[in-house]
């Protein structure tokens, strides 16, 4: 399907058949494609512009990494609510040499962070303060995360870069959805921002509407020119820690200057034969998934078939047990035991699922936290693939929408509001409604726990799915979903990304399901006990699938304006 994006918004619909890729970028006439198939080389993501920065890096010899980045860079200028200088986020890839590789640009408390810093003289948990303006924004990773990408990449990032540039300098045109979004927040931003900002405007926006934004190109400038420096230092340091200054938040120049990314071992098993490749701590969304698919393994998923309450509750059950655990014992590995090992190992797994009744709602009163033993909404996610063998997933993030809503005076890019991704007070609730305990307590330097989960499936070693999504913390689910969609029920590609989802997340003891989620299910749920609840669209996953004539099929989640480009 194909989307027309003109100035005046016509719209038009065509039926998607094999790519043709875009030969060069204009933001003023664009359409969103929700599906390709291609044989060399696939781009999926939050935008179509995003999608076609990375496409045309392909075409000109980049490989997937090369992509990734430019792509990122991309969604930085067209996709503000999530792409961004001012977050972080996880990659993870697998390579033509046949390695594995995952980069952690998590977002860190600032060294002048404090326990309890959210908590009022009485005690309480003041998440308005975790969650907009200057005191929620952690330290940013995702520059740093790009340039630890660029290892792996063929391009220079003066060429990465260029599209993100010309997008910023020349604008682009709003998508009704992102104008939506700019009107939605347009009285935090008013609230919230210390300086003028482009993003703020007398009338309205609109669909249609040029958005230009020069502060961004010039940060990006010093990127392309100075490298990490151009923003960890020197001028855009300097914007950062005046508007620091000016809002009362915490990240310091010495906070910015210490910033690393990490290379982190990638979780890594098997699922009846394939490869799971996933992103480790400080997300949870490895252990999650690999908890999840471990403790589905041993049913006959398929055969009781996609979308039958046996299948939904028994995955509703593994999601509740995953969350719990999740809440008791993740936190940054670099600051807390986290016992891996045991709480993915089969033999937990099997023990944890001794409890679970095919016929009747669990409950989260009595299901809790496994037993171990002492042991030493804004997010967006791309996926790319190559025709060289590798496979890059994505997943990055402001946490909400447009971050802590500040934007940095005349650097002109949103920062993030990801402390709130601590848990701020244990028994306090954070935006997503996760609990937390102390293995995921505020320390300065600290990383907040993620649910974010990139994900690539191997067949017999070569990268046969590439997927991820935003959501907070339906993310795990979402992708366990998608997983099982492919893996176990066999769904067209479409349908893998479009069928409705379903979450359980421990706490609150609910099944939150989206609107076009099948009555009937609903129905059979309730009778077994469970309260369901009938809300928002859950996560906006973005897949790449290898088919049996070997070609990419890529898709675009039909829950926003994400869009595929291939060649
Ligand atoms: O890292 C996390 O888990 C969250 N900050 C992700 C936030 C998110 O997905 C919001 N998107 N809808």
């Amino acid at each position: 399907m194909r989307l027309l994006l003109l100035p005046l918004l016509l719209l038009s619909v065509a039926a998607c058949t094999s790519a043709q890729s875009p030969t060069k970028i204009d933001p003023y006439h664009y359409s969103i494609q929700k599906q390709v198939v291609a044989a060399h080389g696939a781009v999926v993501s939050a935008h179509p512009l995003a999608s076609q920065a990375g496409a045309l890096i392909l075409q000109q010899g980049g490989n997937a990494v090369d992509a990734a980045i430019a792509t990122q860079l991309a969604l930085a200028v067209v996709y503000p609510a999530a792409g961004n200088l001012g977050g972080g986020g996880f990659l993870v890839a697998h390579l033509s040499n046949g390695k594995n590789v995952t980069i952690d640009y998590r977002e860190k408390a600032p060294a002048k962070a404090q326990r309890d810093m959210y908590l009022d003289a009485s005690g309480a948990a003041n998440t308005q303060l975790s969650q907009d303006g200057h005191l929620a924004a952690g330290v940013p990773g995702s520059v740093a995360g790009l340039f630890a990408s660029l290892r792996y990449a063929k391009l220079p990032m003066t060429k990465l870069i260029a599209p993100a540039i010309m997008l910023a300098e020349k604008g682009f045109v709003i998508t009704a959805l992102e104008a939506r979004k700019l009107n939605k927040y347009a009285a935090d931003f008013r609230k919230l921002n210390t300086r003028p900002n482009t993003f703020e405007k007398d009338t309205p926006w609109q669909a249609g509407d040029t958005l230009v934004q020069h502060d961004l190109a010039q940060t990006l400038k010093r990127i392309r020119d100075k490298g990490q420096a151009g923003f960890y230092e020197g001028p855009t340091a300097k914007l950062i820690t005046d508007e620091m200054q000016r809002g009362h938040g915490l990240i310091t120049l010495a906070d910015l200057k210490a910033y690393k990314a990490r290379e982190r071992t990638p979780m890594v098993f098997n699922y009846k034969g394939y490869t799971i490749l996933t992103m480790p701590l400080p997300s949870s969304g490895g252990v999650g998934l690999q908890q999840m698919m471990g403790m589905v393994e041993n049913y006959p998923l398929a055969a009781w078939g996609f979308h039958s309450p046996q299948a939904v509750q028994l995955m509703i059950e593994v999601e509740r047990r995953a969350y719990a655990d999740r809440a008791q014992f993740l936190g940054d590995p670099d600051f807390v035991k986290v016992p891996v090992q045991q709480l993915t190992s089969k033999k937990y797994l099997q023990e944890r699922m001794k409890d679970y009744d095919p016929h009747k709602a669990g409950s989260s009163e009595i299901v809790k936290a496994g037993n171990v033993a002492a042991e030493s909404m804004e997010t967006t996610h791309l996926s790319v693939m190559d025709d060289q063998g590798n496979a890059v997933a994505v997943t990055t993030t402001l946490n909400g929408n447009y971050g802590s809503k500040v934007v940095t005076g005349g650097a002109g890019f949103f920062l993030n509001n990801e402390m709130d991704d601590f848990s701020v007070k244990p028994g306090v609730p954070n935006m997503y409604g996760l609990l937390g305990t102390e293995a995921n307590a505020i320390a300065p330097g600290k990383r907040m726990l993620s649910a974010m989960t990139p994900t690539i499936v191997l067949k017999n070693n070569k990268p046969y799915v590439v997927t991820g999504t935003p959501g907070g913390s339906t993310i795990i689910t979402s992708v366990f979903q998608t997983l099982m969609n492919i893996l176990e029920f066999n769904l067209p590609a479409d349908r893998v990304v479009f069928e409705s989802k379903f979450h359980h997340q421990w706490l609150p003891d609910q099944v939150d399901v989206e609107p076009d989620f099948p009555a009937d299910v609903v129905s059979s749920l309730e009778q077994m006990g469970y309260k369901v609840v009938r809300g928002d669209v859950i996560g906006r996953t973005e897949l790449i699938r290898v088919n049996e004539k070997g070609l990419l099929e890529a898709v675009g989640d039909k829950r926003g304006d994400d869009s595929a480009e291939g060649y």
